[in-house]
């Protein structure tokens, strides 16, 4: 089977309901917080992609027994400081900088060395910003200059620290949280806004947390040694995979699209005010709290006249994975877009900031990229009639799926490359594409 699709067609007009995989973030932090239980833990509807299955196989090699049945998932964990293993073991964290960096916050405490390593894609990404408070803990690391692979040796007495998170990093800020978990007494964190599931699932767990919301950032104090009750968990769909969707149906004429029981959790649906700001309609019916989660199902219609935008800054951290598709909204806007204060973006499992003015250019979009933002010159007419490639992209999984939806939205004759890259977070993607009427090969 070739690893590539090839899309001639726009879809069609559609009025449809889906619903999406599994949220990746809840995934791995469900069977990571389990594994530190003594209880049975049992989750439903967690996403089978290749990184949470790469988050169970890590888990496997800790000791952990886990047992998989359909949609349902039990890990019975070894409690905290309880993983079993011999010196030198090998994890492989694939593409997942989720796993690779929480993972290593469990670790503080380990006795044994560690070699953590993963694909070509994460070995390019920075693991400095959690080996430096990591190692304020006590533990030891070996690295390739802040990158995979890296070594850890945990510390008998892992200290509490004082930690400034200052680029709005969930995967940093749970890092820390994990490994004070594994402490006598409290660590402070102070951190930029970013998504907040490591402190709600330790909320629902009753562990010891505080978290003081400020305007910019958030004090978080956890103190470590608390047993971990059983987690039962039934995983929400995630609002990164029914973005795809969402922006299909705002670029797609006279279409309509119900997406059932999404993660609206507030810290994650900068998506969602950034296109209202941008004249697309979407409301939240049937919202429910589960968890100190909060689901909704969504319905989308499709916009005939797109705003540009310049777009707030304090809506990044909350729309983080989102904004290859955001700039792809803004090329059909009427106007120029600025999306700014996004260098993280390039930290991502492909330098995303680039590869969104790669797609803009190729679909003729004039765009100016700097190391932090971009600038679209939107055009409401765009229509593409010539062949478009998009190859070498470090298999990034929403470059992928992104250039999918710009193929749909805007027609031309595409070939995309990597489509085994969808495992990594939505494997039922395309498949889901096929169920709203488009036309692959
Ligand atoms: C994630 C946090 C974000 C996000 C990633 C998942 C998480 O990364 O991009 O897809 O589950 O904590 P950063 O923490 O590096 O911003």
């Amino acid at each position: 089977m070739p690893n590539f699709v090839k899309i001639r067609n726009k879809i069609n007009k559609f009025n449809k309901s889906l619903i999406i995989d599994g949220d990746k973030s809840l995934s791995i932090r469900w069977a990571l917080l389990s594994s530190q239980s003594l209880e049975k833990c049992r989750s439903s509807n967690l996403l089978f992609s290749e990184d949470v299955i790469n988050t169970l196989n890590c888990l496997k090699k800790l000791g952990v027994k886990i047992k998989i049945s359909k949609n349902f998932c039990e890990i019975i964990g070894l409690g905290l400081n309880g993983f079993k293993y011999k010196n030198n073991l090998i994890l492989n964290a694939g593409n997942s900088g989720t796993l690779g960096r929480l993972i290593l916050g469990l670790l503080v405490h380990s006795k044994n060395k560690i070699r953590l390593k993963g694909d070509k894609s994460l070995s390019k990404r920075d693991f400095l910003r959690v080996i430096k408070p990591l190692e304020k803990f006590g533990a030891k690391f070996k690295s390739n200059y802040g990158k995979l692979p890296i070594e850890i040796k945990g510390t008998n007495y892992p200290k509490t620290i004082r930690y400034y998170e200052n680029k709005g990093s969930a995967q940093c800020k749970s890092a820390v949280m994990f490994a004070a978990l594994n402490t006598h007494g409290e660590t402070i964190i102070k951190a930029k806004k970013s998504r907040d599931h490591s402190e709600l699932l330790f909320n629902h767990l009753k562990l010891p947390i505080k978290v003081i919301k400020k305007k910019k950032y958030d004090i978080i104090k956890v103190k470590g040694k608390h047993k971990i009750p059983a987690l039962n968990y039934k995983i929400p769909s995630d609002i990164s995979s029914a973005a795809f969707f969402i922006v299909l149906t705002a670029l797609t004429k006279n279409s309509k699209l119900k997406i059932k029981n999404v993660n609206i959790n507030p810290s994650r649906i900068g998506i969602l005010y950034i296109l209202k700001l941008m004249g697309i309609k979407i409301s939240k019916i049937n919202i429910r709290n589960y968890k100190g989660e909060r689901i909704a199902d969504l319905i989308i219609k499709s916009s005939n006249k797109i705003k540009p935008i310049n777009c707030p800054s304090k809506l990044n951290s909350s729309a983080i994975d989102e904004f290859l598709l955001l700039f792809l909204v803004a090329a059909r806007a009427k106007g120029i877009s600025y999306f700014k204060d996004l260098s993280e973006l390039n930290q991502k499992e492909s330098p995303r900031l680039k590869w969104g003015s790669k797609i803009l250019n190729k679909i003729g979009i004039k765009n100016i990229v700097t190391k932090s933002s971009i600038k679209i010159y939107g055009n409401p007419n765009l229509i593409i009639d010539k062949k478009i490639i998009i190859k070498n992209f470090l298999k990034d999984h929403r470059v992928f799926m992104t250039s999918v939806i710009a193929a749909l939205s805007f027609g031309g004759e595409w070939q995309i490359f990597d489509k085994s890259s969808i495992n990594t977070s939505f494997p039922s993607f395309l498949k889901k594409v096929d169920q709203l009427g488009a036309d692959l090969d």
